[in-house]
């Protein structure tokens, strides 16, 4: 496998000067201490308004990538309050999070949606990111393969290849909760995951999220078939998100 990706999903975080303050000093963490960059690629994920922000401040710098958090599942045109993949690639960015659950569950948006957008991610070029996970109750009752497997199989564009599309897995009761999943469930999911993954996309990066922080990061990373990290409360504090970086 090959470089570890670590993802910052920024959420709905942050006035602008903050958003400059963070990526500055991400930036200048990555640039005292570039070994980071040999086991992983960066990615930070602010929301729309911060991306311009973010750009400029990585505008002569290479080793940090910058994302979306959503897109319209529309090419263009009249859909007032969305914003296109072509747009986010326009604007400088090389992912877009999509079908995280706090939109699928919140936003009701459907396994179908999320192809949708994948799709339209694919075409504008972009890398999508697509979540999956099931809720607590869903890990109580048994159905937590189940759920995953479906959210795959009707969430994932025929567009997509292991070159253009990362799975997150996150579980939904460890998101935001301080309540991690143990590297044994989390190695059971990310195998199982794999397996169920089409051919196109065997080799595709495999992300966990959900409560990573410093001092779980470095046994979640070494788990087989992880393949990075989407973290979110920890991707605010800079010496979190590096020290999670520096642990892949
Ligand atoms: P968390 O969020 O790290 O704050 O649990 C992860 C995510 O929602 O992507």
């Amino acid at each position: 496998m090959g470089k570890k990706l670590i993802a910052g999903n920024w959420k709905m975080n942050g006035t602008l000067d903050e958003a400059k303050t963070l990526i500055a000093a991400i930036v200048n963490g990555i640039h005292q201490n570039p070994s980071v960059l040999e086991k992983c690629d960066v990615l930070v994920c602010p929301s729309f308004v911060h991306l311009g922000v973010v750009r400029h401040a990585l505008k002569t710098v290479n080793t940090v990538a910058m994302g979306a958090q959503n897109c319209s599942k529309f090419p263009d045109g009249a859909h007032t309050g969305s914003v296109s993949a072509a747009m986010l690639k326009d604007a400088k960015c090389s992912y877009v999070i999509l079908g995280h659950s706090e939109r699928r569950q919140n936003r009701g948006e459907s396994n179908e949606t999320v192809a949708a957008k994948a799709e339209q991610a694919h075409k504008a070029g972009l890398n999508a990111i697509i979540c999956v996970g099931e809720t607590e109750l869903q890990r109580e009752e048994g159905q937590e393969k189940a759920v995953v497997e479906k959210q795959l199989a009707k969430s994932i564009p025929a567009s997509a290849t292991a070159q253009n599309t990362v799975i997150a897995y996150e579980p939904v009761w460890a998101i935001g909760t301080g309540k991690t999943a143990t590297p044994e469930d989390i190695k059971t999911m990310h195998a199982f995951i794999r397996e169920s993954l089409p051919p196109t996309l065997k080799n595709c990066r495999i992300l966990y999220g959900g409560s990573m922080k410093p001092d779980n990061a470095k046994a979640i990373l070494a788990t087989p078939n992880v393949d990075g990290g989407l973290i979110g409360g920890a991707s605010l504090k800079t010496a979190d998100f590096l020290a999670i970086a520096q642990s892949a």
